[in-house]
């Protein structure tokens, strides 16, 4: 952590975004930093999971938005994490949203961004990607151009299956930022299954069989849970692979620090205990057939622990890392190993969901 503890106090004197765009250059020009910074992350055997067909060495891995252009995945791998969520992407370049449009609160470990999905589109992303693949898990995250009206929303999602499918180790179709006006409007069932039936025909006719990344859908912690129970049933049947719970918050939890009015999505501590509450629902709604990826206020190894133990197959850190730095994935790393053998699970394939069977 000493490095980091060192740098956090100059980063956080920065502006959000600039501090972010210095480290991913710094990162990118020079990967072997972050595995500096990281230290090594120590292999359990009884954390390696296999799921889609993937291996994954560990459940920890980067949330999308922090490398949204894949410009420093050898750098993040170093980090430790077994896997890496680029984009969320668009077929077009997009400036995003005016700045400011990243804010700290550091008295919640909390973010607020109201990016906008910014990003140098699908071309130039996967050209970064392709260049990268079997350095590890990577998945890439899809969404729509803003200027893309919803009734066309398919449009933009199929052209960027065509990009990634041959490339991509998984899919995610992200309809639960709450920075893109409308997004959210696509998770009802009325368009969110067309679209993933479209979508994962699209993946079938350009993804080799024996190379067809499996389709997760991201949704919001902000959905009723009557909504979020149903979906998830008709996401299951309409043969989604797996589940991220979960995006952002337009929610304000009470939170510590004073005279935050900024709008966009809350991460971080604060959205801790819905993301829990939402992966755990999922996991009931669908009887634990569907990996789900835990994601949302997951800062230390007990928080991980929490979610997997709710169903989360996997976890996603995002806010984590910007407070608590590269270290962070050898702690919870160890630290879930740790609680694992604690409560007599010789397996992690035995703690996910493990809540669910406690009687
Ligand atoms: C600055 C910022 C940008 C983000 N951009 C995206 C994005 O482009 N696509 C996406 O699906 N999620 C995005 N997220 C959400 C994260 O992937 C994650 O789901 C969320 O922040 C909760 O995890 P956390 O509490 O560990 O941060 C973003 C989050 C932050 C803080």
């Amino acid at each position: 952590m000493l490095v980091y503890r060192m740098l956090r106090p100059i980063l956080f004197r920065i502006d959000p975004e600039a501090a972010h765009h210095l480290t991913m250059a710094a990162l990118s020009r020079a990967p072997w930093a972050a595995g500096l910074a990281a230290g090594k992350v120590q292999e359990h055997p009884s954390l390696h999971q296999s799921l889609w067909g993937l291996s994954f060495a560990h459940p920890v891995g980067l949330a999308a938005g922090l490398d949204k252009n894949a410009l420093a995945i050898p750098a993040l791998f170093r980090c430790g994490f077994s896997f890496i969520e680029v984009g969320t992407v668009t077929p077009r370049p997009q400036p995003g949203n005016p700045k400011p449009r990243l804010f700290r609160l550091p008295a919640d470990e909390a973010l607020i961004n109201r990016m906008g999905f910014n990003n140098d589109g699908a071309t130039a992303v996967a050209g970064r990607v392709r260049r990268w693949t079997g350095l590890g898990v990577i998945g890439v995250n899809l969404g729509k151009n803003k200027g893309t009206p919803n009734e066309r929303a398919h449009d933009d999602y199929l052209a960027l299956v065509n990009v990634f499918a041959p490339m991509a180790d998984y899919l995610v179709i992200n309809v639960s930022s709450p920075n893109t006006p409308g997004l959210r409007d696509l998770q009802t069932q009325e368009h969110l299954l067309p679209l993933v039936q479209a979508v994962s025909a699209a993946r079938d006719r350009v993804a080799p069989p024996e190379r067809r990344p499996p389709l997760l859908v991201k949704l919001s912690p902000d959905l009723a849970d009557a909504d979020l129970q149903s979906l998830a049933i008709a996401l299951a049947q309409s043969g989604v692979d797996g589940l991220i719970a979960t995006n952002t918050t337009i929610t304000r939890p009470a939170l510590a620090t004073p005279g935050v009015q900024e709008a966009g999505g809350l991460s971080g501590r604060p959205l801790r205990q819905r993301a829990t509450e939402v992966v755990r629902l999922l996991y009931r709604a669908t009887g634990g057939r569907l990996p789900i990826i835990g994601s949302g206020g997951v800062i230390s190894a007990d928080d991980a622990y929490e979610k997997i133990r709710a169903g989360a197959s996997l976890v996603q850190v995002y806010t984590g890392f910007i407070y608590r730095g590269p270290r962070l994935v050898q702690e919870m790393v160890d630290g879930l190993a740790e609680r694992l053998a604690r409560d007599g699970f010789s397996h992690i394939r035995e703690a996910v969901g493990a809540d669910h069977r406690r009687r």
